[in-house]
């Protein structure tokens, strides 16, 4: 008991699970991990946190006990990111584009709009060096990486047809807080507006935007499709996440559970991204099936056309990614087969 509560103490945020009044000493050692989330149970990430919080406690001996908060209910977007900080919550997930506002920039890399052909350079790229150099940028900022797990690609929706890059002029469209995102609204000529997921919805219903861009289970299990009248499949974008914690709360852990909760990390990772694809597929089918959101799939040179509006971002992102960190995924997807 004694180690458990100097290692709390050293550790930001360490919890007991249970009031000091509970008898049992087990109960009492039991380390909480709250893992915050924004997205909804049944999203990829939703059932990786589950997933995580199932094996978590079976491979720690219930030492540890994994309390996951969807969507939003402890915290907002940028607000799980500062309580992550602060040892509020130990555990989150949030989206590679939210990156930004903590310093590190570099991670905005991810939403260059076609910058991965596949999931295969993608993972190319998370699983390599560079996925891991990322990482080593949190360092700093007290938080640990612990894995990538993947959404999807994103679609673009709107209330009006969103075939041509043209036809997203002059609109009012919600981005997640990523600069590379907001240039990338920009060169279709939108307006960008950066808000918290969990008011997109609303946001949508009454007008103060008029579009998004979302992995299709993201905008099923938030009902989007309820308040966009089109989409367009056209997979510009990826959309994944990395998995985080508080680095004292981290590193202040019994080297056992540490070790239980790398295990289960590893199994729930290679769940998540196991089942991401069918999640957005299925998804995309039951948005389909409700007949509320007319859904364009692109030709070849409605795709082509859409690239060409989107790729200098690239080159405009350089400032703020890094050239260097661009053209070393480029070289992953040339190593995959892909010219950039
Ligand atoms: C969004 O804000 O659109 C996404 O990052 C939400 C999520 O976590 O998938």
């Amino acid at each position: 008991m004694k180690l458990v509560k100097l290692l709390c103490a050293a550790a930001v945020g360490c919890m007991m699970s249970a009031p000091m009044a509970l008898s049992t000493a087990w109960a009492q050692d039991q380390i909480v991990i709250k893992f915050s989330h924004v997205v909804a149970p049944e999203t990829p990430k939703g059932k990786g946190a589950e997933k995580f919080k199932e094996l978590a406690e079976k491979m720690t001996n219930g030492k540890v006990k994994v309390e996951v908060y969807p969507n939003s209910q402890l915290y907002k977007d940028k607000e799980e990111l500062e309580a992550l900080q602060l040892g509020a919550v130990q555990m989150l997930a949030p989206s590679l584009a939210k990156f930004g506002p903590l310093g590190a920039k570099e991670f905005e890399v991810f939403d260059l709009p076609y910058i991965f052909p596949n999931k295969d350079v993608l993972r190319r790229v998370t699983e390599g060096a560079i996925g891991k150099q990322l990482f080593q940028k949190l360092e700093s900022k007290g938080i640990i990486g612990l894995a990538y797990w993947d959404n999807g690609f994103k679609i673009m929706s709107a209330n009006k047809p969103v075939i041509k890059p043209e036809d997203v002029k002059g609109l009012k469209m919600r981005i997640q807080s990523s600069k590379v995102l907001d240039a990338q609204m920009r060169a279709l000529g939108a307006l960008p507006q950066v808000m918290a997921f969990s008011e997109v919805y609303q946001a949508l219903q009454t007008g103060v935007v008029d579009g998004t861009e979302n992995p299709p289970s993201n905008m099923y299990t938030q009902k989007m499709h309820e308040v966009q009248k089109n989409a367009t499949l056209t997979e510009h974008g990826y959309l994944g996440y990395a998995v985080i914690v508080n680095k004292k709360f981290w590193e202040g852990l019994p080297a056992d559970v540490r070790t239980g909760l790398e295990g289960a990390m590893k199994e729930a990772t290679a769940y998540a991204n196991d089942i991401a694809q069918n999640e957005n597929d299925v998804s995309l089918a039951q948005m389909k099936a409700s007949g509320k959101t007319a859904f364009h799939t692109q030709t070849k040179e409605e795709r082509e056309a859409w690239i060409k509006a989107l790729k200098p971002v690239h080159k405009d992102a350089e400032s703020r990614v890094g050239k260097d960190l661009i053209e070393a995924i480029y070289k992953e997807a040339a190593a995959a087969g892909f010219k950039m």
